[in-house]
């Protein structure tokens, strides 16, 4: 029995979903626990692709239960989409269950989100325009509508008169926009409610009685560590905790029942929206990463920003998430280059910088300071062993697990379940705090 965290180690996108589909295979019960339909997670499965924003990317697997956890706000309209989208591919979502203490997204925080990117001008943060921000921040604020006050129609219609008629002052008097007609809101949510009330429960009870029964438990996080509201590149980030932490506040499940952090990171860097990214590629590399990688945002089609792989931010991301081993994925993106890059370090100011600077500003001033290696110049999208791989993508992913100082459990070489190395087993392999002798840290060969 092992309860593992996968979580993303970058800004979003390093295919947590193909990673956790793949581990979903020896999970009983997989949990998203941050984050809304901001997230966009591809599936590729026997030549079929699935797009998922809020259902966890353990849902291919008719056995798997799959939880929304209450850390997550939900969007009842994308949510309902999503089941109808599935259903018609004949994927069963049945054991989708739905926390009752997680946050609704309504109509105004997608109106807020937009108007306010809009005011913002030059300072705005690039987000998704999914309402995510104004819902957590209504959570935090305590004006929040919550699954459970869906469930009940009659308090739901006076919490929404109450909140509509706040709202509305906040889109008529400060953005200029028409207001919202609450009798249409709250007739929409009701019908929203009765489609979700077969799948709400105490999801904390529900995984609390899994992990009694001895079941596996995957947590499934969204975003990325930069991105996380605390850790991340603040304020160019998310207003949830991608970070490991996060899994444990986002579900009702205490630290003591985690055994495992598994990493994901992209084998080059990108990022979506706005705010610094020092290994970032303007010209030519630029264009061949975003065209080979494909990296257009699944959420909102927007062309990611792309770089070289920036292990300053990595070793961080393994700190803050006391991360045991990494999945490296789309190290086939790099296949054509002559030579790679790797940022070991930061030059600012003229001094030498070996961690992730908290300040924004001193952040964006930071020069890479980059090893040169040599690409390998072959297509590596049928390797499935290490032995498979040209020397120099070996040496590259061992150069990445030196830097970063744990070990690479999982090498994925394209979109589908095959195109993956298993170095070693990611949920039963030995953890990276037993990896250190003496205090200096010992490196997995990989
Ligand atoms: P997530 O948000 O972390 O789940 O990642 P996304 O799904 O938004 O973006 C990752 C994209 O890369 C998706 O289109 C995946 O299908 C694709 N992908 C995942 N792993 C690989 C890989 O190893 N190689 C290639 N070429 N594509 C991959
Ligand atoms: P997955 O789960 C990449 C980015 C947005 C913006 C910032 C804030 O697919 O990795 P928000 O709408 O959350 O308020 O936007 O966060 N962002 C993501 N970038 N992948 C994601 O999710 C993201 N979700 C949000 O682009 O910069
Ligand atoms: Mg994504």
């Amino acid at each position: 029995m092992a309860n593992v965290i996968v979580i993303g180690a970058q800004w979003g996108d390093e295919g947590k979903g193909k990673i956790t589909d793949l581990l979903s295979k020896s999970a009983d019960v997989v949990v998203r626990y941050q984050g809304g339909v901001n997230a966009g997670h591809t599936l590729v499965v026997q030549g079929q692709t699935f797009k998922l924003h809020l259902i966890p990317s353990g849902i291919l697997y008719p056995d798997t239960e799959c939880i929304i956890g209450c850390g997550t706000v939900i969007d009842p309209q994308v949510l309902i989409r999503e089941l109808d989208q599935l259903e018609k591919l004949k994927i069963s979502t049945q054991n989708l269950l739905i926390s009752e203490t997680a946050h609704v997204t309504m109509p105004y925080h997608r109106l807020i989100d937009q108007a306010s990117e809009e005011r913002r001008g030059d300072h705005r943060i690039g987000t998704t325009g999914r309402g995510i921000g104004p819902t957590y921040a209504d959570k935090s604020e305590r004006t929040g509508i919550r699954v459970i006050d869906l469930m009940n129609p009659v308090g739901l219609r006076k919490q929404l008169h109450w909140a509509i008629n706040y709202k509305n002052a906040i889109l008529e008097k400060l953005y200029n926009l028409p207001p919202l007609d609450a009798e249409e809101v709250i007739a929409q949510y009701l019908e929203y409610a009765e489609r979700l009330r077969p799948h709400v429960v105490d999801t904390s009870l529900k995984i609390y009685d899994a992990i009694q029964r001895r079941r596996n438990i995957l947590f499934e996080g969204a975003q990325g560590t930069l991105l996380d509201l605390d850790h991340g590149t603040y304020p160019y980030v998310t207003s949830s905790n991608p970070v490991a932490g996060g899994a444990c506040v986002g579900t009702g499940v205490g630290p003591t029942m985690i055994d495992r952090v598994i990493g994901v990171a992209k084998a080059y860097t990108t990022r979506v929206g706005e705010g610094p990214f020092p290994t970032e590629l303007d010209g030519e590399i630029g264009e061949l990463l975003c065209d080979r990688g494909a990296e257009f945002g699944t959420t909102t089609g927007r062309r990611r920003r792309c770089g070289w792989f920036d292990a300053v931010i990595g070793r961080y991301a393994v700190r803050v998430n006391g991360m045991d081993c990494l999945a490296i994925t789309k190290l086939d993106v790099l296949d054509e280059l002559e030579e790679i890059k790797v940022c070991v370090a930061y030059e600012v100011d003229g001094e030498k910088c070996n961690d992730f600077p908290h300040n924004a500003r001193r952040f964006a001033r930071c020069r890479p300071i980059y090893k040169t290696m040599p690409g390998w110049k072959q297509s590596t999208v049928d390797c499935r062993s290490l032995e498979d791989l040209p020397q120099q993508a070996l040496d590259y992913l061992k150069f990445l697990a030196e830097l970063m100082e744990v070990p690479i459990a999982i090498v994925s070489l394209g979109a589908s379940r095959e195109q993956t190395i298993i170095v070693e087993d990611p949920i039963h392999g030995p953890k990276r705090a037993l990896l250190h002798a003496n205090g200096t840290p010992v490196v997995t060969e990989v």
